[in-house]
C-alpha cells in the first residue's frame, strides 16, 4: 500500500512538474519521495534553485512561506493545512513596530520560525544552523525574537555582543529539563549527547554536540558511538534506520512536535495531484518586506 503510494507520487511529481521538499523531521516514507531533505536553512534555499513551477514543501507552515517568498512565481503547496509551528506565532508584528520605534538603533533578528508578518517587519532572519555566522557579522544592539533559548545558546557563543532575548520558545524542546538529561545519562552511560539549540541552557551544558537537525546527523555520521538524540523523535528514528547497529534513545519522551507529525504520505500524494493541502499565499507588501530578511540571512549565513 505505502509502496504503492510512493510509486504514484514519484510518477505523478514529473508527470507535473513537482518539487518535494522534506524538513528533515518527516516521516521515512515522505523523505523517501523528496527531491531534498535538509534542516530549515537548507530548505529555504532549495526551492529558489530548481525550474518546477509547483513546490510541495513538507513540514511546517512557515518552511512554505519562507519558499512563497523568495519563489512568488511558484505555486508553493503545504500538505496538511493545520501544520503550523506554535513558535512562530507567538510575538505580534505590533510589539516589534513599538519596539523598533523606542529603540530606532537596535537591529531586529528573527529566528526564521515566525510568520511572513513579523519577518517583514524584522531586519534579518537566521536559522538555528545559521544564526552564530550571521550574528557575528551583525555590528549593531540586536533584539532576538522569538526563541529565548536559542537566543541564550547565541549569547553564550557571542560574549560581549550586546543581545536581548524574548520569552518565546518551542513548547517541545523547552519542555526538557535537566533531571531529563541526568536520567537519559545514567540510563545510558558512554553515550553521547547531541542537542538542538532550543532546548534550555541548563540542558544544553550537558552536550557533546549542539546544532541544527541536519548538523545533528551530520554529527553521528562522523562518529561510531551511540548517541542520546536532543531534538524531534524522528531523528532518532532516521538515525536507528540509518545505523541499525548503533542505539540513539531519545534525550526525553516529551520531545515529539505533533505539528512535524501531522503529514501523512496520503496528505503528501494528494498534494502532488492537486486535489489537497493549503496554497501558500502572502500579499505582495508583506512579501516584499519579509523578503528583505531572509535576503539577509541568505547573504550573511552562506558558508
Ligand atoms: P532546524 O533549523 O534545525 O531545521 O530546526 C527547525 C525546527 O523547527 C526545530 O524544531
Ligand atoms: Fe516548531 Fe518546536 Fe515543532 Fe520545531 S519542534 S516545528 S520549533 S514546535
Amino acid at each position: 500500500m505505502l509502496e504503492d503510494i510512493k510509486k504514484q507520487i514519484l510518477n505523478l511529481k514529473k508527470e507535473k512538474d513537482v518539487l518535494i521538499l522534506a524538513h528533515s523531521y518527516q516521516a521515512p516514507e515522505i523523505l523517501e519521495v523528496a527531491d531534498e531533505v535538509g534542516d530549515s536553512f537548507a530548505l529555504s534555499i532549495a526551492a529558489a534553485k530548481h525550474p518546477h513551477k509547483t513546490v510541495v514543501l513538507c513540514g511546517v507552515k512557515f518552511m512554505a512561506e519562507t519558499v512563497k517568498i523568495l519563489s512568488p512565481e511558484k505555486t508553493v503547496i503545504l500538505p496538511t493545512e493545520n501544520a503550523t509551528c506554535p513558535m512562530a506565532e507567538q510575538i505580534n508584528p505590533q510589539e516589534i513596530i513599538a519596539f523598533k520605534k523606542k529603540n530606532p538603533i537596535f537591529k531586529v533578528v528573527a529566528y526564521v520560525n515566525t510568520t511572513a508578518e513579523l519577518k517583514a517587519v524584522c531586519d534579518v532572519c537566521v536559522t538555528s544552523s545559521s544564526a552564530i555566522r550571521i550574528m557575528e557579522k551583525i555590528k549593531e544592539p540586536v533584539l532576538f525574537v522569538p526563541d529565548k533559548n536559542l537566543g541564550a545558546y547565541i549569547k553564550s557563543k557571542l560574549p560581549g555582543k550586546d543581545i536581548i532575548l524574548m520569552n518565546g520558545c518551542c513548547p517541545v524542546h523547552d519542555s526538557v529539563n535537566e533531571e531529563d538529561v541526568k536520567a537519559a545519562i545514567e540510563a545510558h552511560p558512554g553515550f553521547k549527547l547531541a542537542m538542538h539549540p532550543e532546548l534550555p541552557a541548563k540542558v544544553l551544558e550537558y552536550a557533546d554536540y549542539i546544532g541544527s537537525t541536519s548538523g545533528i546527523i551530520e554529527y553521528a555520521d562522523s562518529v561510531s558511538d551511540n548517541i542520546i538524540i536532543g531534538t524531534e523523535k524522528s531523528i532518532a528514528d532516521h538515525l536507528s534506520i540509518k545505523y541499525p547497529e548503533r542505539q540513539f534513545p531519545l534525550l526525553a519522551k516529551t520531545l515529539m512536535c505533533p505539528d512535524m507529525r501531522i503529514t501523512t504520505l496520503m496528505d503528501v500524494y494528494k498534494a502532488v495531484l492537486g486535489t489537497g493541502g493549503l496554497n501558500i499565499e502572502i500579499d505582495e507588501e508583506t512579501r516584499l518586506n519579509a523578503k528583505v530578511s531572509i535576503d539577509a540571512m541568505i547573504e550573511l549565513g552562506s558558508k
